[in-house]
């Protein structure tokens, strides 16, 4: 049977037939307690669900289909080890991973708690080291910068969040990050940078990922010839790697005391918690790292055991479920009122769709249903001068997240009144509208959207924040009945840019190469334009 065969999807589909004529302007004026029955406050994030096209009717068959889909266990298998994501036969435990409990947690048999205290340890160890200039690189300097090398979830995560917590980064360390295997990522960071006082950072779970590699390599080079004959001693002090493939690392030249371990049952979106996060912790200190684990480990067990009606993630991933299964919105804009938080859109993207963006049950069968949103956003109030007009006026239905603090990171007077004042207006624009006389200056309304609201950016308010995301992904997955921790689709363009490979870097067309007119003729078209005049 299907997900849209069950009986809770039926009696969705039934309640979403009469709430999709009703406008938020309606809802609002039937219910005065709309706000305090259809918000949720958790360890002081509010959560406001009332501008959702939505009803307290809607939230119990919602949370019907949950309990049907039996997501409470599924999120318990997932907690306790078990190997949820079936295709790689893996357990997924980022939940560990900000985990302050020694109580044995087995995998295969292997309790991984003390693993994950000692990395963490070790961590701490490497940063202060660095941090206080005890660590220094091969001529005896201490580090000043640091250039991450991953991409994915081997850069978003860290990349995000050191951007948004540029506020508590050390004063004399600058860290950057490269992922793009084109060279204008690389480059221009390479020359600006001292190869004496630059730390690399590789981030790769298979260290195999052709971006990663490539840019490793070039600043390897560029390192190694400006040691001279000091070149193991500017591997030892210079290169990090963070890989659940040792031997592949070792191969490179990284030293063996340089290795942290990336465990195969994280998967690379989920682990910002790990060692992945080491640029980060570098960047912020080993104690706000500690925070931001705190934060998502108090998320954890929100998540854990509090009941489906009141469960934050558990909210976000009914409501997404409600907005593209039942009132058709397949979009997904996130909506930070917030500079720092402006890479979140960019790190959610790869969360919400490398994770979900899938149409069939690990058995093979077609889930049926419609299932990732196309998520997009920027920081507002930037956005609202470039795309919101279209949610405005546009005609589709685009639901958003606005997420916003009630204290500015930075402490310039009269500015962070003014966005917060633009954020809600935002909100109350779209679920409202006008009715104005001229229909061109004329806006529908009824544009749903939730509103996350925290005290302050700081590391644990954003632990919650991430790791509230998280389940959300994970909860959806659980209910359309997918598996959201492999990415079996991102293989295919990676196999056929190898093969493409060597007739680009020949200097003559590949007569011989298999492929379709369009691929050759692209490729004959590059070999024409790049032969030297
Ligand atoms: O894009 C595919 C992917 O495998 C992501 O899932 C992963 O985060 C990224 O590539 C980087 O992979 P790795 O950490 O192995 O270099």
């Amino acid at each position: 049977m299907t997900i849209a065969n069950s009986r809770a999807w039926q009696a969705l589909e039934e309640h979403a037939a009469a709430m999709r004529g009703q406008h938020l302007r309606e809802l609002f004026a039937a219910d005065s307690t709309r706000f305090p029955h259809l918000s949720l406050e958790v360890d002081g994030l509010l959560f406001d669900y009332s501008k959702q096209r939505l009803d307290a009717k809607t939230r119990t068959l919602l949370a019907a289909l949950a309990e049907e889909r039996q997501v409470k266990a599924w999120v318990e298998c997932m907690f306790t080890g078990e190997p949820v994501n079936g295709s790689e036969n893996r357990a997924a435990l980022h939940t560990a991973l900000r985990s302050s409990s020694t109580t044995p947690l087995c995998v295969d048999g292997h309790d991984v708690m003390p693993g994950i205290h000692a990395s963490r340890a070790r961590m701490r160890a490497f940063c202060d080291a660095v941090r206080s200039t005890q660590w220094r690189g091969f001529s005896g300097e201490p580090i000043r910068n640091i250039v991450n090398l991953g991409i994915g979830g081997s850069d978003l995560g860290p990349r995000m969040l050191t951007t948004a917590l540029s506020a508590y980064t050390h004063p004399s360390l600058r860290v950057h990050y490269v992922s793009n295997i084109d060279a204008a990522d690389l480059a221009p960071v390479l020359e600006s940078l001292d190869p004496r006082t630059t730390l690399f950072v590789v981030a790769s779970k298979t260290f195999t990922t052709l971006e990663t590699l490539t840019n490793a390599r070039t600043a390897r080079a560029w390192l190694l010839s400006a040691a001279g004959n000091a070149d193991d001693a500017a591997m030892a002090r210079q290169f990090i790697a963070i890989t659940a493939n040792a031997a592949e690392a070792l191969r490179f030249g990284i030293p063996p005391d340089n290795l942290f371990e990336f465990h195969d049952w994280v998967g690379g979106r989920f682990s910002l918690w790990s060692p992945v996060g080491l640029s980060l912790a570098l960047a912020i200190g080993m104690e706000a790292f500690e925070q931001l684990l705190a934060g998502a480990e108090a998320m954890d067990k929100h998540f854990r055991t509090a009941p489906i009606e009141q469960n934050l993630p558990m909210l976000m991933a009914l409501i997404g479920i409600w907005n593209i299964n039942f009132l058709g919105a397949w979009n997904l804009s996130i909506s930070p009122y917030s500079q720092s938080l402006r890479y979140l859109p960019d790190y959610l993207q790869q969360l919400d769709m490398e994770s979900n963006g899938k149409s069939l049950t690990p058995d093979g069968t077609p889930v049926g249903v419609h299932t990732a949103p196309v998520l997009w956003g920027g920081a507002g109030s930037n956005t609202q001068h470039a795309y919101f007009q279209l949610l405005h006026q546009g005609g589709c239905l685009i639901p958003s997240d606005f997420i916003a603090f009630a204290e500015s990171d930075y402490p310039l007077a009269s500015h962070h009144e003014k966005l917060l004042s633009n954020c809600l207006a935002q909100a109350e624009a779209l679920a409202f509208g006008n009715t104005h006389a001229d229909p061109l200056r004329a806006c529908a309304g009824n544009q749903p959207s939730s509103m996350l609201l925290l005290p302050r950016l700081d590391p644990f308010t954003l632990g919650q924040l991430i790791a509230a995301y998280e389940h959300k992904v994970c909860a959806q997955a659980a209910i359309w009945g997918i598996n959201p921790f492999d990415q079996w689709g991102v293989e295919l363009g990676k196999q056929l840019a190898a093969r493409l490979l060597p007739a680009i870097e020949s200097t003559h067309p590949d007569e011989s190469l298999k492929t379709d007119a369009s691929t050759a003729g692209l490729i004959a078209w590059l070999h024409s334009e790049r032969k030297p005049a």
